[in-house]
């Protein structure tokens, strides 16, 4: 054994020299290529006597002819070359993604489509206007033409492709129906239409293609119903027909694709309820943004592979399914009417359950704790529900929380310190709730923090002073609670809003506002502060609005830049600089206008903090 391997491995070696040895290419290939390359001067980086080392050229290793030309990306704004192209016989893929074409050359059509082995087209991404008729192309398979620029309606220009398999027409401006004619053998398997204005029904037609595997048609302006029997593509496993105008029930039929993975629908006008079995064999529904009523069915969230699904913005009702899948990532039921309690025993132990929002529905209950045991978490949002009871301290090990929304409930009892454990979290919204007692100085510990809300409650004690270590805080939203004493110095971070109203603070206005200089909005209305506003306020260079009503403020109103909109009433502030108007706050349309100026000024600045917010969620999921 050990005298015949050395012989094998010779023999390997001349096998791999016959075949790898760098064969030169043919004359004709080589004259061709140069032709390109001159035709091309000054666009394409080519250099050097081997065609098969150019950039985007790639040869085949054993008889060293062309099979490959990509020009992705090279800012070419005339397609005069692609009739050259059409010189190179053992072409089988060419790529001009990304480019500045806005036509396609007849002679390309004629030429082109007489190479008998060309699979792949990509024009990906280029200015093209018009969709070519296509003749010959006898075994082209993919044809991408993609972000492009064209319009008009479909009819015969693909169907004499007859290999076609993947037909990518996304992102441009075609109209009238969708496309049945599709190559006359049916073969297709990928059909992308995405974001055109496609209009009309979805056709039966399109269902005699019974090799498709992927159909994507968001973003068109479809109406009517889906065909009832689409469940005879059997070999569906990607369906994406969100963002359109379809109406009716989603098909039962559905239900039967076995290969069916991913099918989204949201943002339509679906109605009736949620097919039994629909989840059987999917691993994502989206099915948010619908008019679909009725109950959840009970084993809708069972089936083991199922990892993400949207059901958001409908009117679902009943209760929660018990039985949830451990392997569900994304769970979001917010904007329904669901009711009854959040089971404590379904949602335990998904390790891998990431977003969670059953917000704006009529939960009601308390908090289950076991919701602790979902480590993964980053979005856990069930505000706006009628849930009571305290908030559980086990939610302090979610430590992979990003935001934590319970706003609009009955919560009660004090703010759990373990909620300093959140170390991730930029967004925690508890306001709105009966949370009572101290806010906890832990607090401090949350870092990363955007956003604060903790409005609306019946917080008592003083603001902790550690509250100045939130380094990153945004927005910080106290108001309507019990809270008193010192102020401490506050985040110099704050930008969006700063609000203490409807407290119990007294005393006068602390000389540390003066350092907020990126504060817009300052509100400490509906407390007991005294004394005069403090002239360092007058620098705060992004303050536009400052609410002072309803504190027995006294003195002359500094002056502050014309931009700034002071409310005073309820105080005993005088503005020196009005003579005709003594009258504090009688409406003027200057007044409101400016008003009207900050309020998009604000919008604007939580938008922008809201942003980086998303921006963050975002980028971790998508
Ligand atoms: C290359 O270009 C020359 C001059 O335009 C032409 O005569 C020749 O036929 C071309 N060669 C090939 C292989 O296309
Ligand atoms: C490139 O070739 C086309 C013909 O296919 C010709 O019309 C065009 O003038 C040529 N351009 C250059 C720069 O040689
Ligand atoms: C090169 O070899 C491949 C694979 O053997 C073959 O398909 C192709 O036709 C050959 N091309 C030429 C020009 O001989
Ligand atoms: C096409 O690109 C060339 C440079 O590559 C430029 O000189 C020319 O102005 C462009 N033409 C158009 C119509 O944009
Ligand atoms: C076409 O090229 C783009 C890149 O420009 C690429 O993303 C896309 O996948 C290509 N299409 C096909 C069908 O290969
Ligand atoms: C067009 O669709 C095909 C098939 O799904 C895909 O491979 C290709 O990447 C898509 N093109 C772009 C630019 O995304
Ligand atoms: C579908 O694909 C199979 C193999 O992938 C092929 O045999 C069949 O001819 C194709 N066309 C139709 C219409 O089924
Ligand atoms: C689903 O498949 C079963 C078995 O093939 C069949 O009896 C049933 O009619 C199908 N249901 C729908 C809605 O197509
Ligand atoms: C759910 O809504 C339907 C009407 O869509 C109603 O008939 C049914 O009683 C409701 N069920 C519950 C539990 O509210
Ligand atoms: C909120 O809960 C408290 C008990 O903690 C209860 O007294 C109160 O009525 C509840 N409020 C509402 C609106 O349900
Ligand atoms: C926080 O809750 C309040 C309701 O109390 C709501 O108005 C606000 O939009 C919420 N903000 C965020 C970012 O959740
Ligand atoms: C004081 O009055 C002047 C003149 O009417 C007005 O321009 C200014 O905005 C007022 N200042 C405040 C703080 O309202």
């Amino acid at each position: 054994m050990g005298r015949i391997y050395p012989s094998t491995s010779f023999l390997n070696v001349l096998f791999f020299l016959f075949y790898f040895s760098p064969v030169a290419l043919s004359q004709t290939q080589t004259e061709t290529m140069n032709n390109l390359s001159k035709n091309l001067t000054g666009r394409i980086p080519w250099t050097g006597s081997d065609p098969c080392a150019w950039k985007g050229v790639s040869c085949h290793p054993a008889n060293s002819s062309v099979v490959g030309i990509s020009l992705y990306g090279f800012s070419l704004n005339s397609s005069d070359f692609l009739p050259l192209v059409c010189k190179i016989k053992t072409l089988e893929i060419l790529d001009v993604s990304n480019n500045h074409l806005s036509s396609i050359h007849d002679d390309f059509i004629t030429e082109c489509g007489k190479i008998k082995g060309l699979k792949l087209l990509n024009f990906s991404n280029n200015n093209l206007g018009v969709l070519p008729t296509f003749h010959g192309f006898d075994a082209l398979e993919s044809l991408d033409m993609s972000f492009n620029a064209m319009r008009g309606t479909i009819d015969l220009q693909i169907d004499g492709l007859v290999s076609l398999k993947i037909l990518n027409l996304s992102f441009n401006g075609f109209s009238g129906s969708l496309p049945t004619k599709l190559g006359k053998s049916m073969v297709l398997q990928h059909l992308l239409l995405s974001s055109n204005s496609f209009d009309g029904k979805i056709p039966d037609e399109l269902l005699s293609n019974e090799n498709l595997t992927w159909i994507d048609l968001k973003n068109n302006i479809l109406s009517h119903s889906i065909p009832t029997n689409i469940g005879k593509l059997s070999k569906l496993e990607t369906l994406v027909l969100s963002t359109n105008y379809l109406t009716g029930e989603i098909p039962t039929s559905l239900a039967n694709i076995t290969k069916l993975s991913r099918f989204a629908a949201n943002q339509n006008y679906f109605t009736g309820s949620i097919p039994s079995g629909i989840t059987k064999y999917l691993t994502s529904l989206d099915l948010s943004y619908n008019t679909l009523s009725g109950a959840i069915p009970e084993d809708f969230l069972s089936p083991q592979q199922l990892q993400v699904v949207e059901l958001s913005n409908n009117k679902l009702n009943g209760s929660l399914p018990t039985k949830v899948s451990p392997n569900l990532f994304r769970l979001r039921f917010g904007s329904n009417q669901l009711s009854g309690n959040i089971p404590s025993d379904a949602f335990v132990e998904l390790h891998d359950l990431t977003f969670l929002e059953l917000d704006n529905n009529i939960l009601m209950g308390s908090i289950p704790a076991e919701l602790s045991s979902c480590k993964s978490l980053t979005l856990l949002n069930l505000a706006q529900n009628r849930l009571s009871g305290v908030l559980p301290q086990q939610l302090g090990s979610l430590t992979n929380l990003y935001v934590l929304k319970l706003q609009l409930n009955n919560l009660s009892g004090a703010i759990p310190t373990q909620i300093g454990q959140l170390s991730k979290l930029l967004t925690l919204n508890l306001s709105r709730n009966s949370l009572s007692g101290p806010i906890p100085p832990d607090i401090a510990n949350l870092s990363t923090l955007n956003f604060l809300y903790l409005q609306g409650n019946k917080l008592n004690g003083s603001i902790p002073t550690s509250i100045g270590m939130l380094n990153d805080l945004l927005e910080l939203q106290l108001g309507e609670n019990h809270l008193g004493g010192v102020i401490p110095s506050m985040p110099l971070s704050l930008q969006v809003s700063l609000n203490l109203s409807s407290n119990n603070f007294s005393g006068s206005i602390p000389t540390s506002f003066g350092r907020l200089r990126s504060l817009e909005i300052l509100d400490l209305s509906n407390n007991s502060f005294s004394g005069g506003i403090p002239d360092y306020l007058t620098g705060m260079p992004a303050l536009t609005r400052l609410i002072l009503s309803n504190n027995p403020l006294s003195g002359a109103i500094p002056n502050f830049s014309h931009h700034i909109y002071v409310e005073y009433f309820g105080t005993n502030l005088k503005n020196n600089t009005a003579q005709k108007n003594p009258t504090a706050n009688t409406g003027s349309k200057n007044r409101i206008s400016i008003a009207v100026a900050i309020l998009i000024g604000s919008v604007a600045a939580t938008f922008l903090g809201g942003f980086v917010t998303l921006l963050v969620v975002l980028n971790l999921y998508l």
